[in-house]
């Protein structure tokens, strides 16, 4: 018998889970990562195989992700191997669980620590130390908070205890309430922005920089990257989307869902560029400067602005909100796992992955002041963290989605759980996920290392 509903609750309503899901895909990764990414990638060819990504890969595999969690409504471990035993295949897809759980607790770990940032400018902004700074002043701020490792420390410490609180309550109380009017503030917020960057900023230069593709700036490696990017700002190939989906009520159309998520997750991305270029380009700063980018970008903004301590305190209040429904979810796969398999209650669950990727999260705070001299292949340690996640561990998640609901379920388990309404729609997504993304998948692997 299929189950209607987890264990672990379910959403009210199919809004709620179109918000959740927008609130976990929606987050640093469209406001923070995605413009300092794209302007380290030159630009506009970067955000072409991004949206091509998105389209061709994100899209169908995201349905395919929340489809293997409504299934199973477990744990993304515990429902990977229940849907393997009932398919008849190996208990081996569990590690494909595994792999998830590793993967979000390794992204937490430094997303509190960015998120912690944008903590940190909340009061900056709302105490005035913006008003009148200069671009060197804007400058320094931001390098006098990452030079201070105490500091850094402390705002992780607030960020991770903020995410451990609603997760500890669970998904009815805890998730659904952050989301419902915060988002759509979000939004009205980035409008906002991206007309001062019209008035004021180098809109066109910024555009351009945006939209028009220069191929001689995009390595294998580029473009990997940009389906990275892909991945991570949609939430998916972890078990994060599988976990909201295994929440997710048996009626509700998956393909109509999935739309809607990818739609507004892709517009928050496109004018979070479209508010930051132009300033960038105005002030004369370099797009590619890495990830102080908007910390620094922004800032200028608000410092000139009328109203600008207002809306700096407003753009940052909502920014660490996005970041905090992004991060319940990253947490959320390995609660419900601790729950299922080894007895915890929840908040003994929440409380020790908190931990663990607090601890892991110094890593990442030291590797912006006492530990920027270590790297790997060039990479701090936040950066090697950032990079084995983004661009290795969710793209392989989502090649294993792929394969598992493109290959080895059977169609009819496919079609059953997708309710299918329109047979063409159908047969697209399902070419699509066969063959087309993990194609592509295994392309750009192959191309960022140079075999092709
Ligand atoms: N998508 C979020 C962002 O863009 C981050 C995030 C939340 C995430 N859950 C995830 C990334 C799961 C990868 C996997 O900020």
């Amino acid at each position: 018998m299929r189950k209607e509903s987890s264990i672990h609750g379910q959403w009210s309503s199919k809004l709620v889970f179109i918000l959740a899901a927008t609130g976990s895909a929606v987050g640093l990764g469209n406001i923070w990562r995605f413009p300092y990414i794209a302007g380290e990638h030159g630009g506009g060819a970067f955000v072409l195989v991004y949206l091509l990504c998105i389209l061709l890969i994100g899209l169908p595999i995201m349905m395919a992700e929340i489809l293997i969690g409504r299934r199973g409504r477990q744990s993304p471990i515990n429902t990977m191997t229940s849907l393997a035993r009932e398919e008849g295949l190996s208990r081996g897809w569990g590690l494909m669980g595994w792999m998830g759980v590793v993967a979000g607790f390794l992204i937490l770990s430094y997303y509190s620590v960015i998120a912690g940032w944008a903590l940190s400018y909340v009061f900056r902004a709302g105490t005035g130390s913006f008003v009148g700074l200069d671009v060197q002043g804007v400058q320094a701020m931001f390098e006098g908070l990452v030079a201070d490792p105490e500091r850094l420390l402390a705002w992780h410490t607030v960020f991770m205890c903020m995410t451990l609180i609603v997760v500890a309550r669970g998904v009815r109380s805890g998730l659904e309430q952050a989301v419902k009017f915060l988002m759509p503030l979000l939004l009205l917020m980035l409008v906002l922005l991206v007309g001062y960057a019209m008035a004021e900023g180098h809109f066109m230069e910024g555009l351009r920089f945006m939209f028009t593709p220069d191929f001689s700036k995009l390595s294998g490696n580029s473009v990997l990257v940009a389906m990275g990017q892909a991945f991570f700002t949609l939430s998916l190939g972890m078990g994060a989307i599988m976990i909201y989906g295994s929440y997710l009520s048996s009626r509700a159309s998956i393909a109509r869902t999935s739309a809607t998520v990818v739609g507004a997750d892709t517009l928050v991305a496109i004018l979070a560029g479209l508010a930051i270029f132009p300033i960038v380009f105005a002030a004369g700063l370099e797009p590619s400067q890495g990830p102080g980018l908007i910390f620094i970008s922004l800032p200028l903004a608000f410092a000139q602005m009328p109203g600008g301590v207002l809306f700096g305190t407003v753009f940052f209040v909502l920014l660490v909100v996005a970041a905090w429904t992004s991060s319940i979810s990253l947490m959320e796969p390995a609660v419900t796992y601790l729950v299922e398999n080894r007895g915890m209650t929840r908040v003994s669950a929440a409380t020790l992955v908190a931990v663990l990727s607090w601890l892991l999260g110094i890593g990442t705070v030291l590797s912006f002041n006492h530990w920027s001299g270590y790297t790997l292949f060039d990479m701090t340690f936040f950066g090697a963290v950032d990079y084995l996640t983004s661009n290795i561990l969710l793209p392989l998640g989502g090649l294993l989605i792929a394969l598992f609901v493109g290959w080895r379920m059977t169609e009819r388990s496919v079609a059953s759980e997708l309710d299918v309404q329109r047979p063409v729609l159908f047969r697209t997504w399902y070419y699509l996920l066969r063959f087309v993304a993990p194609i592509g998948i295994l392309l750009v692997f192959l191309r960022a290392i140079n075999v092709i």
